[in-house]
């Protein structure tokens, strides 16, 4: 064996640590998670259709099974098993002791002769078998070359896992199959099945039919954004029968992948109430939600006939789930309707709990002694922390990292899922133009996530079982967009989870993805761009002039741009494009080859006479909402499309808006403008009021006419028309204040969020 790449020793020799080094720089070797250690050699073995497998240990049926339904699919033929001792190119699967902590690891050898996998159990041989479909070619061939090489793997983790939600929209059987098979060629080995919540109960349970003919179905759903308040009118049902669940856990077996089935409760349980009231504080009526959030809506906790349910739920989703472990949710559990209904209240005199806290722990630890006595375990969300950890309950933290740490500091066992950045659900492009949970949660994002938090010691440490990226799909409502989000954050999330903290590198990373990109491509996927998307800001390039900055995460190739929707004379970018009129104004990433690798950014600017003014607040915005600072009041883009994108306001929280434009000389001004926001439901409120004044000294203001609100619902629009000569214009935006009793976020204040100030 020898070094192929001398740049990759001498970084070796640096690096000690760095045991595999030169697998990144090899066009053809760009394994996802990337292995321990990758020594290339000289040659290549051809695998045709007379190559034959040689199985020299047992039960290694389902490694053979995979590769063939890999190659039939993708190059169109199958490989013979053939005897023991047959001669000739061959793909050889054994055993060996291997003495890894973790079950899983394998040694793939690749000569003239044979490719040989060795694996510590049949979960090492898969794994062997998934590394060796990354070393294929991707183009159809029946004479598939690899090159000859050494590797040594095996993973960090013992709990690989991804998740998705069927309940805000399910998947067909056949297509949770693919989703399994794509979390198989990343070697994750659990499947996190969310199974219910407020918009539909999707398992059939033989003794509550009822969950399905009722909770299976939604009159209509949301459409756009949260808080649109918009519905499309068409029902939405779909369950998995007990079948066809069976199927799928089988299926997912086979490819050493457990699947772990979450019944959310006692929150999240609308589509149970809708079934059956009695479940329910209040008896009902209740309506299987339409819309996304947390409904106030939740199991009585007090009522011994919701934990009959419950247990009997449970008991039949246990035989059908193998499993160690089930989910039993516990997230997001409001406790309004506990602190009044008379039944919870007793139960919580009776059994002598403190609070309702107590009442959900209370609820969650008896639910936990059920699931023990079958010989189960409990996994929850981290909230199941609050009024008393369940003696054996294994966290998974969700709200950041908090819970997990609490968690393991009471030797407790964790699965690490924190919101940022493992929430695949998330935008990963601030370019987004379809619908998504919003946030910004890029690749490296996912990528540089350490699942051990440093503030554990060792000790605690070993608490840590993994973690698992988190597919939640209130706007994946077609498989094309749910591939769209998981790819290619998938091969980061698999990196995060099995690859050996020593070889988890984001430079050497992005070397490999887009031959990563590539493969998914080969593959048929749907994968996302984003990685090459540019990062578009706004600067002020001079008093009153702007400029459109552009800045490209890959470095080769270059940036090209428009000044027009035309298209017709595009650009090369040098520096931020000067905004001289209004306009829409496009720009793209191309490779060496002039060929566009990215999606194009379309950016619509509205020049007016306070655009790059210099301007000043009296207050400050909140900081989780002051993208931009004062300038993005200025900045010459305006939120359209009537959705929140955060990032162009600026959001007060109980506070006014007061904000002064120096214009840079007296003039005579025509109309002021204000754009804000409203989304009730995210306790963004419009202004109490708006006023506009005009001063020449920037120190004495008079009011100018009142303005009026001239557009929108969401989006609003003040305006005032006045004739007035001002240097200075002054614009004060009064806060909502205390919400109101019945609106969402009664009691707490106000946000206010507020756009461009524009003057003409
Ligand atoms: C969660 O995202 N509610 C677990
Ligand atoms: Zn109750």
């Amino acid at each position: 064996m020898i070094e192929l790449k001398n740049t990759s020793l001498l970084r070796c020799s640096i690096l000690f640590l760095m045991i595999s080094c030169s697998l990144y720089l090899d066009a053809q070797v760009t394994i996802v998670p990337a292995p321990v250690s990758v020594k290339m050699s000289k040659g290549e073995f051809t695998i045709t259709p007379q190559t034959t497998f040689i199985l020299e240990g047992s039960n290694l049926e389902n490694s053979v099974a995979f590769f063939n339904d890999y190659l039939q699919k993708n190059y169109g033929f199958q490989l013979k098993t053939s005897g023991k001792h047959s001669k000739g190119n061959s793909i050889v699967l054994n055993y060996e002791r291997l003495d890894k902590n973790i079950p899983g690891a394998y040694n793939l050898q690749v000569n003239g002769k044979e490719i040989y996998i060795a694996g510590d159990n049949e979960e090492g041989v898969f794994y062997g078998i998934q590394t060796l479909i990354q070393l294929l070619p991707i183009k159809k061939s029946s004479s598939l070359n690899i090159p000859q090489l050494s590797i040594e793997d095996y993973p960090r983790f013992e709990y690989r896992g991804m998740h998705l939600d069927v309940a805000r929209h399910i998947f067909s059987a056949d297509y949770v199959k693919k989703y399994i098979d794509w979390l198989a060629l990343h070697k994750i080995n659990k499947f996190h099945w969310h199974l219910t919540d407020d918009q539909g109960w999707r398992i059939e349970i033989k003794k509550y039919p009822k969950l399905t003919e009722t909770g299976s179905c939604r009159n209509q759903t949301l459409v756009g954004r949260y808080g649109s308040d918009t519905y499309d009118g068409t029902p939405y049902c779909g369950y998995y029968t007990q079948e066809q669940v069976k199927e799928i856990v089988q299926y997912a077996a086979k490819r050493y992948i457990t699947v772990i089935p979450e019944i959310d409760i006692p929150g999240h349980t609308v589509a149970a109430l809708t079934s059956y009231p009695y479940l329910g504080c209040s008896k009902g009526p209740y309506k299987v939600m339409e819309t996304w959030g947390v409904s106030p809506d939740v199991l009585c906790a007090g009522n011994d006939s919701t934990y009959t349910f419950v247990e009997n739920v449970l008991d039949e989703v246990m035989k059908l789930f193998p499993a160690p472990y089930i989910h039993i949710g516990g997230d997001e559990c409001p406790k309004e309707n506990w602190k009044t209904c008379p039944v919870c209240q007793k139960k919580i005199r009776d059994e002598q709990l403190k609070d309702e806290h107590e009442l959900q722990s209370y609820f969650t630890k008896r639910i936990e002694k059920f699931v023990n006595s079958k010989g189960k375990k409990i996994i929850g969300w981290d909230e199941i922390l609050e009024g008393g950890l369940a003696p054996n309950a294994v966290i998974m933290s969700w709200r950041g990292e908090a819970g997990g740490i609490a968690a393991a500091r009471q030797n407790h066992y964790v699965i690490m899922t924190p919101e940022n950045p493992l929430y695949i659900n998330h935008s990963q492009t601030r370019n987004e133009d379809s619908v998504t949970q919003g946030q910004y949660n890029p690749i490296e994002n996912v990528y540089n996530y350490d699942p051990v938090p440093k503030e554990l010691t060792v000790q605690q440490a070993k608490y840590i079982m993994g973690a698992q990226g988190n597919m939640w799909s209130e706007y994946l409502d077609n498989e094309k967009k749910l591939e769209y989000m998981l790819f290619p954050r998938l091969a980061a999330v698999a990196e995060v989870l099995w690859t050996a903290k020593q070889n988890k590198n984001w430079n050497e990373f992005e070397k490999r993805l887009p031959a990563i990109l590539n493969r998914y491509a080969f593959q048929g996927i749907n994968y996302s761009t984003a990685y090459y998307d540019l990062q578009p800001s706004v600067t002020q390039i001079s008093n009153g002039i702007i400029g459109w900055k552009l800045d490209a995460r890959k470095q080769d190739g270059h940036i090209i741009y428009v000044t027009d929707s035309t298209m017709n004379a595009t650009k090369t970018y040098s520096g931020p494009v000067m905004i001289d009129k209004t306009g829409n104004y496009g720009a793209a990433l191309t490779d060496n080859d002039n060929k566009i690798v990215s999606n194009w950014v379309w950016q619509h600017f509205n020049l007016n006479l306070a655009t790059g003014k210099p301007i000043r607040l009296i207050t400050p915005p909140n900081k989780n909402y002051s993208v931009g600072g004062s300038f993005s009041l200025v900045d010459g883009i305006q939120n359209e499309k009537g959705m929140l994108r955060s990032a162009q306001f600026l959001g007060f929280n109980g506070k006014d808006m007061e904000a002064v434009i120096d214009l840079g000389a007296e003039q005579t001004i025509s109309e002021i403008v204000l754009h804000a926001f409203e989304q009730k439901g995210s306790w963004i409120y419009k202004p109490a009021a708006v006023s506009f004044f005009s001063s020449n000294d920037g120190i004495n203001f008079q009011p100018i006419e009142v303005p009026v609100i001239v557009a929108g619902t969401k989006n609003l629009l003040y305006s005032a028309l006045t004739t007035t000569r001002t240097r200075y214009i002054k614009v004060l935006a009064k806060n909502n204040g205390i919400i109101a009793t019945g609106e969402p976020g009664a009691g707490n204040p106000s946000w206010l969020f507020a756009d461009e100030i524009e003057v003409k």
